[in-house]
């Protein structure tokens, strides 16, 4: 088991490795003054896995409530949202209690936002069970819904008190899943960690989750505590996601966010190479890398439609929007470009 500490407004600890469900309950107590764990999961993950987070909670004396929503991003909405809190408050929960999110990315969004706005705030507890979770959403404190209009358009920043990552539930991963979270990962690897990168070519993440999952995670920690509510280093994590995004929101949200992401890397880094920011060859080698994980590379969306989605509503006159740009395999800068370059760095990354 490795153990990261984020030391954000909240101090908390990351812990990863085999096994670790089953002693959840007695990391939970730790916050639990009040004696109720209200938990919120999918119905693709509760079926696996409530009953191990039941007993471990059980086996502390705790009460255990849980909530179950229909698996997907269409259920990170205020609809459900509002069952959750509704809910919370019919199982009669106070600010000593604590929600616990049991699942994916949009779990542990939606039951963040409900932790951070419930009676103004309650203590969570993050176990994600999918790779991307483990590697990024479970930790940092963004917490989200989405609206008709737009993805993550309501949420607060609310740190978890704690996050659980017991790799033996990405067993049940189905292989999309595992490819969207190696994205993610892949990801940190080119913007800050060449020995990341290299070992993600030479060995399967499945083969060495912890390490990988750790690694990540030190990153993440590392880019939060510089700068937890964004407001500058933080937005690194966006590589590839200023076009990862314009996929997404182009496709109607068909293409998943991992795949996006890997789309949208290519298409920036092969832009830095064609406008010589970055050294001949870095794209390729992404692109290798991509491939090897069954990773997407292209998009048939034209430069113009991309550029209008990146760019949403904001002023195409005189705005501006920062991209990350890679300058090597491992290293990459922001570069606030004005909105009418954008379309000069899509055409340059090979969108016609
Ligand atoms: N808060 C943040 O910082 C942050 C960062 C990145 C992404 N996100 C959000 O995360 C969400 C995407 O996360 P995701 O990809 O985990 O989506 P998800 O939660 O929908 O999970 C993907 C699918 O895998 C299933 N699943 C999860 N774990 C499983 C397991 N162990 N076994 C079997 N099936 C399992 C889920 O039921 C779901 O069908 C998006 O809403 C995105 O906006 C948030």
């Amino acid at each position: 088991m490795k153990t990261v500490t984020v030391n954000a407004s909240k101090k908390y600890d990351v812990t990863i490795g085999a096994g670790l469900l089953e002693n959840a309950g007695s990391v939970i107590k730790n916050y639990c003054r009040g004696g109720k764990v209200f938990t919120v999961s999918d119905a693709n993950v509760f079926p696996l896995y409530g009953k191990a987070l039941k007993e471990s909670v059980e086996k502390q004396g705790l009460e255990f409530h849980e909530f179950v929503f229909a698996a997907g991003e269409e259920s990170k909405n205020i609809n459900v949202f509002s069952e959750i809190v509704e809910n919370m408050c019919g199982a009669g929960l106070t600010r000593g209690d604590v929600a616990v999110a049991l699942g994916g990315g949009v779990t542990g969004d939606i039951t963040g936002f409900a932790a951070a706005t419930y009676r103004r705030g309650i203590p969570f507890v993050q176990i994600p069970t999918s790779l991307l979770a483990d590697v990024d959403s479970s930790v940092g404190g963004k917490t989200a819904i989405d609206l008709a209009n737009g993805k993550n358009q309501v949420g607060a920043f609310w740190q978890p008190s704690a996050v659980i990552c017991d790799t033996d539930t990405l067993k049940t991963l189905p292989e999309e899943e595992y490819e969207n979270g190696c994205a993610e990962i892949i990801k940190y690897g080119m913007l800050g960690d060449r020995k990341l990168f290299e070992a993600l070519a030479a060995t399967p993440v499945k083969n060495d989750y912890e390490n990988v999952i750790t690694r990540c995670v030190e990153m993440k920690r590392d880019v939060v505590e510089a700068d937890e509510f964004e407001s500058g280093e933080r937005m690194v994590l966006n590589l590839g996601h200023t076009f990862g995004h314009s996929i997404e929101k182009l496709s109607g949200y068909t293409i998943p966010h991992g795949r996006a992401v890997a789309i949208g890397m290519n298409i920036i880094t092969k832009a830095a190479v064609e406008l010589g920011f970055a050294p001949k060859g870095v794209d390729g080698r992404l692109a290798e890398v991509l491939k090897k994980y069954s990773l997407p590379l292209e998009t048939d969306f034209s430069a113009k439609d991309m550029v209008k989605a990146a760019v949403g509503d904001k002023k195409t006159v005189g705005g501006s929007i920062t991209l990350v740009v890679p300058t090597d395999i491992g290293k990459c800068i922001l570069k606030k470009v004005p909105v009418e370059e954008l379309e000069r760095f899509a055409l340059a990354g090979g969108l016609k």
